[in-house]
């Protein structure tokens, strides 16, 4: 995240450890801490060899990976500046003027510029502007920066639960909650989806951008489908026949189906609650 003296990301300087718990240090050239899986990436605005050496030699961890490389590679070439999605208006901290929604995406998915994170926002603003929906709560399975939570405070709805397993992911869209002044509305909870499956029942929308993997495996969870309305996303057009097939369709039935560039993005409502 950023941090004075800092007001916007340029270089990035990336050192992969081939270990998980590293312990908290403090640097002012830090930008965070990304763990997955038994490793950590450490991302810093600056070039840190000689610290990240140190860290190594302390806790007994090796450097397998190296990088620098610009924000904007790390962000896939794209350059993030402000946009409008669903009729409103997504910022980037670092950018002044009149925004809906201020974000600071630090290196987490949800900065509003891949495909899937643009159609489920437009697609979340039309649900929580329709009153049929009568969208109240929502459950964001994957949240990221919090984008797709924070849209949904600002715009309507009074609870939501925003789950991601990457601690960097929990810290960023905390943040960006406090940012946007929702962070009493928003629960952002670190929970490993492919350990636990969180219950949805009781909630309006449920929100996933994840992977086809991990899908799958909560579309056969039984418990997945006790909530109203499902945005799916995260998938190619390629996948859809295999994820198809996991859909309880004596349960769930298809609203709406929706592309971007390869990706796909599905509708789906409970026959209860959706008629
Ligand atoms: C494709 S991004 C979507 C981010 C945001 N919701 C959006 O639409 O832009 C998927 C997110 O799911 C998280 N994720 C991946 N595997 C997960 C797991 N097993 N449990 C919980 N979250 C997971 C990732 O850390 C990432 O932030």
């Amino acid at each position: 995240m950023l941090r004075p003296p800092y007001q916007a990301y340029d270089r990035l300087y990336v050192y992969h450890l081939d270990r998980a718990d590293i312990p908290a240090f403090a640097d002012p050239d830090l930008i965070g801490i990304w763990i997955e899986d038994d490793t950590a990436v450490l991302f810093f605005h600056r070039a840190k060899d000689q610290l990240v050496a140190e860290l190594c030699a302390r806790h007994g961890c090796t450097l397998v990976y190296q990088a620098d490389l610009d924000y904007g590679d790390w962000e896939a070439g794209q350059f993030i500046t402000s946009f409008t999605a669903g009729g409103i208006t997504v910022s980037p901290v670092w950018e002044k003027g009149q925004a809906d929604i201020r974000l600071d995406p630090s290196v987490i998915f949800g900065s509003g510029f891949h495909p899937t994170t643009r159609v489920c926002l437009e697609t979340v603003l039309s649900y929580l502007q329709s009153p049929e929906a009568a969208i109240r709560t929502m459950l964001d399975l994957g949240t990221g920066t919090g984008l797709l939570s924070i849209a949904a405070a600002r715009f309507g709805a009074e609870k939501i639960t925003a789950i991601d397993n990457n601690p960097l992911a929990c810290a960023v869209a905390r943040a960006n909650c406090r940012l946007n002044k929702v962070a009493e509305r928003v629960d952002v909870r670190e929970m490993d989806l492919r350990r636990s499956k969180p219950a949805t029942s009781g909630y309006n929308l449920v929100v996933a951008n994840l992977y086809r993997g991990l899908l799958e495996q909560l579309m056969r969870t039984p418990s997945f489908w006790e909530g109203e309305l499902y945005i799916l996303s995260g998938f190619m057009q390629s996948m859809e026949a295999e994820l198809l097939a996991e859909l309880p369709t004596e349960k769930i039935r298809f609203l709406d189906r929706k592309r971007s560039d390869k990706w796909c993005i599905w509708v789906l409502g409970n026959r209860k609650a959706t008629g």
